[in-house]
């Protein structure tokens, strides 16, 4: 029988609290049961009577008024839920429950509960990037706690950056894919590349380039959310994490060809990474010194390993389906055809950067998809558009090779 699947949803005291009453319908409308916390306060931020109206059950605010006869303890209270959403999670509670703190409701249910827990942290961006914080949630990563977002942004303080709250669709898209075991790409391996390399040159400098990531994480995150288990690969990058998504973060592109390999066997590979093509021959492993003399250090630069094309021609791990892409500043389409059949790869997805486009950092992407003997041209999308579009395809494409 089919049983409706049931929440713990604590809000505690940040701004977005405001747009929680919309979270709880969006959750309720995909038949999920949602029983609210409320702390202090979150309650200046969002009465208890409009949770209470949208979600239809009582709304607890206090340690001291669960009692036997409302049948609802603490214990109880988080053990009901099938899962813990805290929303906004404030530095306060992530610092809360990263050290095990239980001195108000929230703090208690969260140390009391055996259920897994989702956050989706939303502070100021100082806050956000507190060693403090970082640490926290690294703590509360390590224990298996889902991040889902923050965001960069305009925040309500007036400060622009990280730590804004994801739109509450996308908290509704964390949990219904944790609830929702078959998705078209349940079952399936994915392993994705993204953002830049670093290629030292002493140990202080090193050569990179501009990408931010943002495409090969967004790509990621679609993945997951269609069902597949992925490994992200990422060089340095600012995005955060995307959710359920395991991420291992390297440096130079020698690296990110091992994680790959050690990622192996997957039945998906999209490379998304702008990988250094050359690292210096020999790092110095001492900074170079400016000694006065005017003499400039002779640099001499190595290939790097071409990852997209060691697996596209792996010998007995090549994933069924291997994505390149395909960064160009001219002639795009005839570059990126000759690119997908040298570093013999299955789709390549290509793109123009030039300055003028604003792609390299920028949100906004144009690409066309390419296969042997087929080039499509999609329009002008978001980043997170390209990467659900792709996404469906991906999907679109596995289900023919098992048919
Ligand atoms: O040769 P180019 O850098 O233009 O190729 C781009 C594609 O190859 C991207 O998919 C990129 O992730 C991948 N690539 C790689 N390893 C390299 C260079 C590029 O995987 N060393």
């Amino acid at each position: 029988m089919y049983q409706k699947k049931r929440i713990l949803l604590i809000v505690t005291g940040g701004i977005a609290a405001y747009k929680t009453p919309e979270l709880v319908r969006r959750l309720r409308e995909r038949s999920i049961d949602v029983q609210c916390i409320l702390t202090k306060a979150a309650s200046e931020f969002v009465t208890p009577l409009a949770l209470s109206a949208v979600s239809s059950n009582p709304v607890y605010q206090d340690l001291f008024e669960l009692d036997e006869s409302s049948d609802m303890g603490h214990i109880q209270l988080s053990r009901n839920a099938d899962l813990v959403v805290v929303a906004p999670a404030t530095a306060d509670i992530i610092a809360k429950a990263a050290t095990g703190l239980a001195n108000d409701l929230a703090s208690t249910a969260l140390l009391a509960t055996d259920k897994p827990v989702m956050m989706s942290p939303a502070m100021n961006v100082r806050m956000w990037d507190h060693p403090a914080t970082q640490n926290n949630l690294q703590t509360l990563k390590s224990r298996g706690v889902t991040m889902i977002g923050p965001e960069e942004g305009d925040m309500a303080c007036g400060e622009h950056g990280m730590g804004r709250m994801v739109d509450p669709m996308d908290i509704v898209d964390a949990v219904t894919n944790f609830f929702d075991q078959d998705g078209p790409l349940t079952g399936k391996k994915a392993l994705v590349t993204s953002g830049p390399t670093h290629e030292p040159i002493d140990p202080v400098r090193y050569i990179a380039n501009r990408s931010s990531g943002k495409q090969g994480h967004a790509i990621a995150a679609e993945l997951a959310k269609l069902g597949a288990d992925v490994t992200l690969v990422s060089g340095p990058s600012q995005q955060p994490d995307p959710t359920s998504v395991k991420v291992i973060k390297i440096e130079s592109a020698r690296d990110m060809l091992a994680a790959c390999e050690n990622s192996l066997p997957c039945d998906i590979a999209v490379f998304a990474a702008a990988v250094a093509d050359w690292r210096v021959d020999l790092e110095a492993e001492q900074k170079l010194k400016k000694d006065g003399t005017g003499q400039i250090p002779d640099l001499k630069l190595t290939e790097n390993p071409d990852i997209l094309a060691t697996i596209s021609q792996h010998p007995d791990k090549r994933p069924t389906l291997v994505i390149g892409f395909a960064a160009e500043t001219e002639h795009v389409i005839e570059h990126a055809q000759a690119k997908r059949e040298r570093k013999k790869c299955d789709w390549i997805i290509a793109n123009d950067v030039s300055p003028a486009t604003n792609t390299f950092g920028g949100d906004e992407n144009t690409v066309h998809l390419i296969a042997k003997n087929q080039c499509e041209a999609w329009p002008k999308l978001t980043k997170s558009d390209v990467a659900k579009r792709l996404a469906h395809y991906i999907a679109d494409q596995m289900k023919e090779e098992q048919a």
